[in-house]
């Protein structure tokens, strides 16, 4: 049966590089990624070209139940669409990352995109990254990693990122975003940010994406899932 298929789950906050970590891992093993986040973060989008409130999650849970999302890749990366338009550019805006967070704190915006999510799991294996992998998702995913990073770490690499990307910001102001982001995704009721109790715990705080990356590999050698 194609669910089966084995999951690595790897969660941790925003910044964390878990993105960057995940797609590594998914062209090593040729395996399929789910970045869940790009869902939440597309569910704003939608809302906001619709002037949907972030805080009205009836219409919120609506627009996640008949969400149009194709994913495919391009010359610089993932390509994103909603209803057959690139959204790309603008999925990893802060407007756009703080509404994500406030929408994925509604239960039935979250039950909404569970059957979605699952659907990425096909042979020969897939790569998640989240927040809830490990313990929602896929909660038999057959290695889970937790990744931090310390918030001062995250709002550098974020800075560096948007800037990269032309965007105007600041460095004191993406720190109390990350905070206030953290603080949302950690105390909302359902599916918060915490680890499993099976995921292996990662700070990548002092450490390089190669070292990262290298550590995991590690963990999948020892699982017994060949790469
Ligand atoms: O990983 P990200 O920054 O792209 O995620 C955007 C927002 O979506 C984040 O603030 C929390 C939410 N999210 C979530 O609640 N559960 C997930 N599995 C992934 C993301």
């Amino acid at each position: 049966m194609a669910d089966l298929a084995p999951v690595i789950a790897i969660d941790g906050p925003g910044g964390s590089g878990k993105g960057t970590i995940a797609m590594r891992l998914a062209n090593r093993l040729g395996w399929r990624l789910l970045d869940s986040g790009a869902l939440y973060r597309l569910v704003a989008v939608a809302a906001l070209d619709r002037g949907i409130e972030a805080n009205d999650g009836v219409a919120l849970a609506q627009l996640a139940a008949g969400l149009d999302a194709a994913f495919g890749v391009g010359d610089g990366g993932m390509v994103v669409r909603l209803e057959g338009r690139d959204i790309t550019a603008r999925l990893r805006s802060e407007q756009v990352s703080a509404f994500s967070s406030k929408a994925a704190a509604f239960p039935d915006v979250r039950a909404a995109l569970v059957g979605l999510q699952r659907g990425f799991r096909k042979p020969p294996g897939l790569v998640a990254d989240g927040r809830d992998m490990g313990t929602v998702i896929f909660p038999d995913a057959r290695l889970k990693i937790f990744l931090t990073a310390s918030a001062e770490a995250r709002a550098e690499r974020r800075l560096k990122q948007l800037k990269e990307k032309g965007e105007n910001v600041n460095l004191p102001r993406l720190f109390r975003e990350i905070k206030k982001r953290d603080e949302r995704d950690r105390s909302r009721a359902v599916s918060p940010l915490i680890p499993a109790p099976d995921a292996h715990l990662i700070d990548s705080t002092e450490l390089s994406i190669d070292e990262v990356v290298h550590k995991v590999l590690k963990l999948l050698e020892e699982s017994g899932i060949s790469s």
